[in-house]
């Protein structure tokens, strides 16, 4: 798998985790600050109270004792004395001021000025007569708490407590410590759980994340495995759901692809196509044969592979017009040309732009060389039949017109009138074997010949007409040769060849006949010392009608089929025929037939061919 696919996924969930984690401690720290907001003020002020009665006590409880000691009879001077050594701590001050607010002569504290705001509240009998303010004797910010001293209802006097406001500032300091902490450890607690949270939550996301970096890696099969209900649970279900349908969507597709490369790799026509851009898409093995290029060559332009053949041409014009085209062309020349048959379609995907062409490519020589051979043969069988049928029509016509009268005319025309529709008999007897033979309307039948017994039955029945022409006719001693063939079919073969062999071979001449085994083949010659065959007509010799001398053949009565029926029943039994000859000297028809199984010798054997 790729090394980066899960680090990025790793990465991005970290990420996640990390901001779901710092939403919550935001939230927290924000409420904290809320909270405080709210909660400082009051706390101060609660806590200032506080310490503001504290220190007013102090003066009503010091006034209350000192009202006493005054109605005892006390003076100011001396009462402002024990409330100076009422003060509990150095830096407090308590002292007494007269019913005016003024302090005794003997105080340490200064008389001028006017009186101070809380000593004035407490004259007045306010509530709460406590003040804040600089003190220019000490240099310090001090808290002032006035009590009034009182007898038969009247002040007669006021008790005055001073404390260091900074004393005030200690107790507040413990409030915003408190709170500090709180402030921290309500941080830490958010983190800490807002982490644990963030973990829980981003745990099925990462779980999703790595299963889709890995699909995206080509692994079809990775789902994501997340419980749950929520979103993310639904989000997983659907996310493997499409995994699934994916998987079955490419399946399908490799089911297909598969599919149409079987059918197009084993096509006997060529296939080729190319992109847009010329480069060579598709190959099968036809078109490779075709082309001589091989597997390698897909992907690369096919101008370089293919330069200016013919089928690179109609790829191009056809993405160039965009429609269908079609084209014959040849390769090769001489006896080795074959003919193809192009056809090229635009690829486009829909209504889109051509993206590229397919061309398939059809050897159609045989084809073309099936369709001349029929039209040739129906031009030949015309000119065959109407030959002898113009002189049976002669021939009547003369005998109508009066000859008939003459008995002796009258026969000789008859006699060739007779001749030539035997003639036209054989002719359509031969047509007819070499059409069943062709269609395969009657299949052969085969069985189990002894090919020597078979040439010597052929070679005896003919004897008779070779004796006529005073040619030898003779078959060589062979030893048994067993093959597989129809017998009948096998017969007619060696009558077609030994009867030309006789009808070429003039008197004196000879002709033999022999069988031999040649591995695994059984070869059958028969060779005569006639006339030959010129070496132009050999290749043709075979043709259907074909005749060296077509004059001379038709006089003995010869359609021109023999050889061409003879031909197409070695085949059909899996042999060869062919043949040597040499004008003047004689010529040689030889025809093999496979051996019956039993009769091949094994492989490597030294044992001879025949027995
Ligand atoms: N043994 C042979 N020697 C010389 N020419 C032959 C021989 N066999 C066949 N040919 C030539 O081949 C031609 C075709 O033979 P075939 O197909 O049997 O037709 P047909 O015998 O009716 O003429 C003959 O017309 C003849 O010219
Ligand atoms: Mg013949």
């Amino acid at each position: 798998m790729n090394p980066r696919g899960p680090t990025s996924g790793a990465v991005k969930s970290a990420s996640l985790r990390r901001r779901l984690a710092a939403s919550h401690l935001l939230l927290a720290v924000c409420s904290l600050v809320v909270v405080s907001a709210y909660l400082v003020p009051a706390l101060v002020r609660l806590q200032t109270e506080r310490y503001e009665q504290a220190v007013l006590g102090q003066a009503r409880m010091a006034a209350r004792m000192l009202q006493h000691y005054q109605q005892e009879g006390l003076t100011l001077a001396q009462l402002d004395e024990i409330a100076g050594a009422l003060a509990w701590r150095q830096e407090i001050y308590i002292g007494v001021k007269d019913a005016d607010g003024r302090p005794p002569a003997t105080s340490r504290w200064a008389a001028e000025g006017p009186v101070p705001p809380e000593v004035a509240a407490a004259l007045r009998g306010a509530p709460m007569p406590v003040a804040v303010r600089y003190d220019p004797v000490l240099h310090d910010m001090r808290l002032y708490a006035a009590a009034p001293m009182l007898a038969q209802g009247r002040v007669t006097g006021v008790v005055q407590v001073s404390v260091p406001r900074v004393w005030m500032r200690d107790v507040l300091m413990r409030v915003w410590e408190a709170l500090g902490t709180a402030l921290v450890l309500g941080a830490l607690a958010a983190w800490v759980l807002g982490a644990w949270r963030a973990r829980r939550l981003s745990a099925p996301v990462q779980a999703l994340a790595r299963a889709a970096d890995r699909i995206s890696h080509g692994d079809l099969d990775s789902r994501a495995v997340v419980a749950g209900r929520d979103e993310i649970g639904h989000l997983a279900h659907a996310f493997n759901t499409m995994g699934d349908q994916l998987r079955k969507q490419l399946d399908a597709l490799a089911q297909e692809r598969t599919k149409i490369d079987a059918i197009v790799s084993s096509m006997t026509d060529a296939v080729v196509a190319t992109d847009g851009a010329g480069r060579l898409l598709l190959l099968n093995r036809a078109a490779r044969d075709l082309l001589g290029l091989d597997a390698r060559n897909v992907g690369h332009p096919a101008g370089d592979v293919l330069r200016d053949h013919a089928v690179l041409r109609g790829l191009e014009r056809t993405i160039r017009l965009g429609t269908d085209s079609a084209e014959e062309f040849t390769v090769g020349t001489g006896a080795e040309e074959r003919l193809f048959h192009l056809s090229a379609t635009p690829l486009r995907a829909g209504a889109g732009p051509v993206s590229g062409a397919v061309a398939v490519v059809r050897d159609v020589t045989d084809l073309r060389r099936a369709e001349r051979l029929r039209r040739e043969l129906t031009a030949n069988v015309s000119h065959e039949l109407r030959t002898p049928l113009t002189s049976i029509k002669g021939f009547t016509e003369t005998l109508l017109a009066g000859a008939w009268a003459d008995e002796e005319t009258c026969r000789r025309f008859l006699t060739i009138i007779d001749a030539e529709a035997t003639r036209l008999m054989t002719l359509v007897d031969d047509l007819t074997a070499l059409s069943r033979l062709e269609s395969r309307a009657a299949p052969l039948q085969f069985a189990s010949v002894r090919l020597d017994v078979l040439a010597a039955d052929a070679v005896s029945r003919l004897h008779p007409q070779a004796e006529r022409q005073s040619v030898a006719l003779d078959a060589a001693p062979a030893p048994a040769i067993m093959v597989t063939a129809d017998g009948n079919r096998i017969m007619q073969v060696l009558t077609n060849l030994i009867e030309n062999a006789i009808h070429f071979t003039p008197g004196g001449g000879r002709v033999d006949v022999a069988v031999r085994a040649d591995g695994a083949e059984a070869v059958v010659s028969v060779s005569d010392t006639g006339r030959g065959i010129p070496a132009d007509d050999l290749p043709r010799i075979f043709d259907r009608f074909y005749r060296v001398d077509r004059s001379r053949s038709r006089e003995a009565g010869g359609t021109g089929l023999g050889l061409a029926i003879a031909k197409h029943i070695v085949e059909a039994h899996g042999g060869r025929i062919a043949v040597r000859s040499r004008l003047g000297r004689g010529s040689v028809f030889s025809f093999t037939l496979p051996l019956a199984a039993a009769e091949v010798p094994p492989r490597g054997s030294l044992r001879p061919a025949t027995r």
